[in-house]
C-alpha cells in the first residue's frame, strides 16, 4: 500500500530545514536516504551481534554469520537468482564491474581484436574498467551511439554485433538522463553472437524489479546506497556456470580452501570472490532495505516516481530557454539546462532555497561531450518525494533563473 504521508515518516533525515527552508532532497540518483528499518538494522547489528563471520566458534560469530548468510538469501530471492551462491558482496556497483572486468581480463578468454561493446550513456564506472580490460588484452572497445532524445541507436547496436563481440556491458537506466534501455532485447541480441552480458543496475535497482533468470544476462551489479541501504555495500550477481569458469581476483582470507607456500587452492562460490572481512553490517542492512522496498512494492514505487518526473518536466517547461535531456518516458532522473545559465550557478542557488539537486557531468563526461555540454542540473526522485517537492523544485528553478538573467 503506497501511503506517501506515512512513508515519509520512515526517513528522519527529511525532517529538517536547509537555509531556513524545508529540505527537498532530489539527489537520489547519487544516493538515497535511509529508512528507520535500515538504521535500526545497522544499529542492532553493532549493539547485539557484531563479530567476524565464517571464522569463530563463539555465539556472536554464529549470530553474525547466520544474519549475513540470511541477507545473501534475501538478496538472491529479490533477484530470483537460482542459488544464493551467485550473490557476491562487493562495496558497490563500481567494485562489482571492476571485479567482473578483472576476472574476465585474467581469464585468458578475451583476446586481441575481440570486441567489447558499451554505450554512450554509460557512467564512468562502466567505461573505465572495460578500457583497462582492453588495454591489457588488446581487445577493442566499441560504443553504441545515442540519438538526440538520449535513447540508444538500436540499428547501430545491431551492426556492431559480430562473432568478435565477447562482452556487452550496458546500463539499465542512465544515471544522467533517466533513459531506460531495452536491456531484455539487447541482452538477447548479444547472446545470439555468443557474448557475455553485464548489466549495470546501479540506478535500476531502486526503481525496477530485477529477475536475473528472465533477463538472461551473465552479470548484474548494483549498490546498496542507491536503494535505501548504507554506502560501502553492493552486489555482483553472476551466473554460476560463468563464474565457475573464471579465476579469482583478490587473494586473502575466506577465498581459499587450503594455503601452503607451494600452492593455494580456492574456495567455492561465492567465497572465491569475497577475500577479506566483508561489510557485514552493510550486507544485513541491504537485505533490510530490500525487505522495506518489497513491502511497499517496486511497481508502486516506480509508478509514483514516474508521475512525479512527468509533473516536474511539465512544471519546469514554462522556464524560457529550458532544455531537457533524455526521452519523455524517463525513470529516476530529470536532467536539464537553461540557455545562458551555467548548471553549477543554477544548482547553487537552488540549494540556497533548500532544493538539493546534482549539477555537473554526472560522471558521464563522454555523454556530455556527445551533447556538447559540460553538465546538467539533475533532479532525481525516490519513493519519498512528493508533489510538494516538485512544486518546490519548479519554484526554486524559476527564481534562480530570474536571479541569474
Ligand atoms: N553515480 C552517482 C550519480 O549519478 C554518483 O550521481
Amino acid at each position: 500500500m503506497f501511503d506517501l504521508e506515512t512513508l515519509i515518516l520512515d526517513f528522519p533525515i527529511l525532517d529538517q530545514s536547509i537555509q531556513g527552508r524545508r529540505l527537498v532532497y532530489l539527489d537520489n540518483a547519487a544516493t538515497t536516504q535511509k529508512p528507520m528499518a535500515v538504521l535500526y538494522s545497522s544499529r542492532h547489528y553493532y549493539e547485539a551481534i557484531n563479530a567476524n563471520i565464517h571464522r569463530g566458534t563463539h555465539h556472536l560469530a554464529r549470530l553474525a554469520t547466520d544474519a549475513f548468510e540470511k541477507a545473501r538469501q534475501t538478496i538472491a530471492t529479490h533477484l530470483n537468482a537460482s542459488t544464493p551462491d551467485e550473490v557476491i558482496f562487493t562495496s558497490g556497483t563500481t567494485d562489482g564491474i571492476n571485479l567482473a572486468a578483472n576476472i574476465l581480463a585474467l581469464s585468458g578468454k578475451i583476446k586481441a581484436h575481440d570486441e567489447v561493446i558499451i554505450s554512450t550513456l554509460e557512467h564512468h564506472s562502466n567505461i573505465v574498467p572495460w578500457q583497462m580490460l582492453c588495454e591489457r588484452t588488446g581487445a577493442v572497445l566499441k560504443v553504441i551511439p545515442c540519438h538526440e532524445d538520449g535513447t540508444l541507436d538500436q540499428a547501430a547496436f545491431t551492426s556492431l554485433l559480430n562473432e568478435r563481440t565477447k562482452i556487452l556491458s550496458l546500463t539499465w537506466i542512465s544515471n544522467a538522463f533517466g533513459t531506460v534501455n531495452p536491456v531484455f532485447e539487447m541482452t538477447a541480441a548479444a547472446k545470439q553472437v555468443g557474448a557475455l552480458v553485464m548489466i549495470d543496475a546501479a540506478q535500476a535497482a531502486a526503481h525496477l524489479p530485477i529477475d536475473v533468470q528472465t533477463l538472461g544476462a551473465d552479470f548484474i551489479a548494483f549498490s546498496g546506497h542507491k536503494v535505501y541501504a548504507p554506502t560501502g555495500i553492493g552486489v555482483l550477481w553472476g551466473r554460476t556456470e560463468v563464474l565457475n569458469l573464471l579465476p579469482p581476483w583478490r587473494g586473502g582470507g575466506e577465498m581459499i580452501k587450503e594455503v601452503t607456500f607451494a600452492k593455494t587452492t580456492y574456495n567455492d562460490l561465492p567465497f572465491k570472490y569475497e577475500a577479506g572481512t566483508p561489510n557485514i553490517e552493510g550486507a544485513i542492512a541491504l537485505a533490510a532495505a530490500l525487505d522495506y522496498v518489497n513491502g511497499i512494492g517496486l511497481d508502486e514505487i516506480h509508478r509514483h516516481e514516474k508521475n512525479l518526473i512527468k509533473t516536474a518536466a511539465e512544471a519546469l517547461s514554462s522556464i524560457p530557454g529550458i532544455h531537457f535531456y533524455g526521452p519523455s518516458d524517463r525513470s529516476g532522473a530529470l536532467s536539464f539546462n537553461v540557455d545562458g545559465i551555467h548548471h553549477y550557478d543554477l544548482g547553487t542557488l537552488m540549494d540556497q532555497m533548500g532544493v538539493a539537486v546534482r549539477t555537473g557531468h554526472n560522471c558521464c563526461q563522454p555523454l556530455m561531450a556527445r551533447f556538447s555540454i559540460t553538465g546538467t542540473v539533475r533532479a532525481s526522485f525516490a519513493l519519498y518525494n512528493s508533489e510538494k517537492d516538485v512544486i518546490a523544485l519548479a519554484a526554486a528553478a524559476e527564481k534562480a533563473v530570474s536571479m541569474l538573467r
